[in-house]
């Protein structure tokens, strides 16, 4: 399916079923084994995305900020560095930060064609369109897809600035970054480029005050995947019936998010036909949210078909932004 206006489509490439082939998957695996999990991708229907927001705006949230910094410095030598004639980009959300890109690289003259692609047809259609209006000399190319299928690449002019901002990459475990990187390396070709964005290993405190912050709003954003699992699956979750828990894991250097069952409840999901016990204080981990150092980064990197040629940090060196050239 897909929507046009003359310079703006949005092609809609989720496999019929998604929501409920996927998500019935997803729920059934991840809820069934110890201990109970949920994929991230299931925060951001169109109210997730609003919270995700709102969440880059708060005082605790630097990763936005720090990155906004990067990208405010070094957007004209990224443009003048890839000379890209298409911009494409993976779970794109609101595009804020891109516009930084976009205006360095049409002010260079290379530009011809943004393809942000994002699980969240709303924030597309949102972004695009503005961005549409905004920059009258370009093509904006929607894609909704799952980044985890396989990364629909097509006709694109190249070269291809493809990036993935925010540390959402932070989202996948090793594993699933390493399939990630190598997926992603089989579908560029040897002029295009990878900008990617990662948050880095700091002071326990500051990461942790970034994951629950005083307004409630990551309470919320975490919440919101069990309000998504009783709208798609007709669930009865009592969302405030769970606790937002933020914590670091030393081992792995990430913080992971929790919803904690405050007391002993049962909870149906029809459509699975499951019945879920969970005792007083049982935990679903419902994101990770893994960061990084230099040295590890690159070398999983290279492992995975990129070697780094440029990498930045904002003045606290809080965040990072590389750009990697398929092996
Ligand atoms: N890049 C933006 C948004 C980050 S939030 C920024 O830096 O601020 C993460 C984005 O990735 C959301 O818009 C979400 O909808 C999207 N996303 C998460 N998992 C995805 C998946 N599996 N496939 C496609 N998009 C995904
Ligand atoms: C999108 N992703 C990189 C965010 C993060 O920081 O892991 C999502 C988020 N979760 C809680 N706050 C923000």
């Amino acid at each position: 399916m897909s929507s046009t206006t003359s310079r703006f489509t949005l092609d809609d490439r989720l496999p019929a079923g998604y929501f409920t082939e996927t998500l019935h998957a997803d729920v059934r695996a991840g809820l069934g084994t110890a201990p109970r999990t949920l994929p991230p991708k299931w925060f951001y229907d169109a109210r997730g995305s609003d919270l995700f927001e709102q969440i880059t705006r708060l005082p605790e949230y630097y990763p936005t900020r720090a990155e906004q910094e990067i990208l405010e410095r070094r957007a004209p030598e990224i443009a003048q560095l890839t000379r890209a004639a298409t911009l494409i980009e993976l779970g794109s959300g609101s595009s804020r930060k891109t516009r930084l890109l976009l205006d360095a690289l049409t002010a260079g003259g290379s530009l011809r064609r943004y393809a942000p692609l994002d699980v969240s047809g709303s924030a597309l259609e949102e972004a695009g369109r503005a961005i549409c209006r905004d920059y009258p000399e370009l093509d904006v190319r929607a894609t909704v897809a799952d980044f985890e299928g396989g990364i629909p690449l097509s006709d694109e002019p190249g070269p291809r600035l493809l990036a993935f901002l925010g540390s959402t990459v932070g989202n996948f475990d090793r594993e699933q970054r390493a399939a990630f990187y190598r997926t992603l390396a089989r579908a560029l070709s040897s002029d295009d480029v990878l900008l990617l964005g990662a948050d880095l290993v700091k002071d326990t405190e500051v990461l942790l005050r970034a994951y629950d912050d005083a307004a409630g709003t990551t309470a919320e954003f975490n919440r919101n995947v069990l309000h998504v699992l009783n709208r798609e699956l007709g669930a009865n979750f009592v969302p405030e019936a769970f606790q937002h828990v933020a914590l670091w894991n030393a081992e792995h250097e990430r913080v992971e998010m929790h919803l904690r069952a405050r007391t002993a409840q049962t909870v149906k999901i029809p459509d699975l036909d499951v019945s879920l016990d969970l005792a007083p204080g049982e935990d679903l981990r419902t994101e990770l949210s893994c960061k990084f150092r230099r040295e590890s980064l690159t070398a999983e990197l290279k492992e995975g078909g990129f070697t780094v040629r440029h990498w930045w940090t904002d003045d606290a060196a809080r965040f990072a932004l590389l750009l990697a050239v398929p092996n």
